[in-house]
């Protein structure tokens, strides 16, 4: 993938909507990889996203880049608006308590977004992702391919994470996705998940090691658990998310149709106007182009039944 230089990112500007822990880790990593040199941080606690920002911008001082707090109106030209804001599931809300509340959010947040910068592309973060990029897919009236959800980015990585610890390999040499729904109905495809260019069960015949099935469907469970467990011990979640954040900006930015399984707006297993994740090629246009997929049968029942839950809180929301 080209790397970004001073050349390409002397005129990129990137704001994030949202000065809480992920919009703030997100600044931080793009800041350190020099992915663009205008970062606005917009928050309805300007004064939060102030304190943010002052130290933010020390930080800046070591990688020429400039950080600020900014209000709707400085979206504009913005290559990407990364939405952050929201609030997080408390103990004691429903998963529909939180929707409803962001969605809220969204249906705020996003025209003013799309007002200043009509032509930026969407990045959603905040979760429940796959509804509320649908949320934000339809409020914005933007193209599909400008309304991206970070979805089963995440899921792929940590998937990619305990991969390659469980073969003793590095996780950039393991092919293998999560797709679906960023959340409890995700799905492994281990139909064509490779290391070195071998199926899983090859590679382990090939490297004289046992193909441990259950070892392995432990590895997808730790993948669609970890968030859970992180929450339980810090709190939250943040260094991963705000990784996965500039990764998904990478293409974007340097316009080189990499792919990544991130969420949109589009017609899985059948069901139609639902957002989920699935592998997609994006640069400089956005996530712009489905990259097809032979799942096995199995996985095509899985996915549907992903796309029908998500369907199913969408169908709640509007009701
Ligand atoms: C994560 O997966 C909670 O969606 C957040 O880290």
């Amino acid at each position: 993938m080209p790397q970004p230089n001073a050349a390409n990112v002397k005129s990129i500007k990137i704001a994030i909507v949202g000065a809480g822990s992920v919009g703030v880790t997100t600044a931080y990593a793009l800041l350190l990889d020099g992915l663009a040199a205008d970062i606005v941080l917009i928050d309805i606690d300007k004064n939060r996203a102030l304190g943010e920002v002052m130290d933010l911008s020390h930080a800046a001082h070591f990688a020429q880049a400039r950080v600020r707090v900014g209000d709707y109106e400085d979206c504009a030209d913005a290559a990407a608006v990364v939405i952050t804001a929201g609030v997080n599931q408390k103990p004691g809300q429903t998963r529909l308590d939180l929707v409803k509340t962001n969605y809220r959010l969204f249906r705020d947040v996003v025209p003013r977004i799309a007002q200043h910068a009509p032509d930026t592309i969407l990045v959603v973060a905040t979760n429940p992702v796959d509804v509320l990029t649908h949320a934000a897919y339809h409020i914005s009236g933007f193209p599909l391919e400008r309304v991206i959800g970070s979805g089963t980015a995440m899921d792929t990585t940590r998937f990619r994470h305990e991969l390659g610890k469980h073969f003793g390999v590095n996780p950039r040499n393991v092919h293998a996705i999560i797709v679906g729904e960023h959340g409890d109905s995700q799905l492994p495809v281990w139909s064509l998940a490779t290391i070195s260019g071998m199926r899983l069960r090859d590679y382990c015949k090939a490297a004289s090691i046992e193909y441990n099935e259950s070892a392995l469907e432990a590895c997808a469970k730790r993948t669609k658990e970890a968030a859970y467990e992180i929450i339980q011990r810090k709190g939250k979640t943040n260094y991963g998310v705000a990784s996965v954040l500039v990764s998904i900006l990478q293409p974007i930015v340097t316009n080189s149709d990499a792919i990544m399984t991130v969420s949109r707006v589009g017609t899985y297993g059948g069901i139609e106007d639902v957002a989920l994740s699935m592998p997609c090629k994006l640069n400089r246009h956005g996530a712009y182009q489905d990259v097809p997929l032979l799942l096995s049968e199995s996985e095509e029942a899985a996915l549907r039944r992903s796309a029908l839950s998500i369907k199913e809180v969408l169908t709640a929301l509007e009701g």
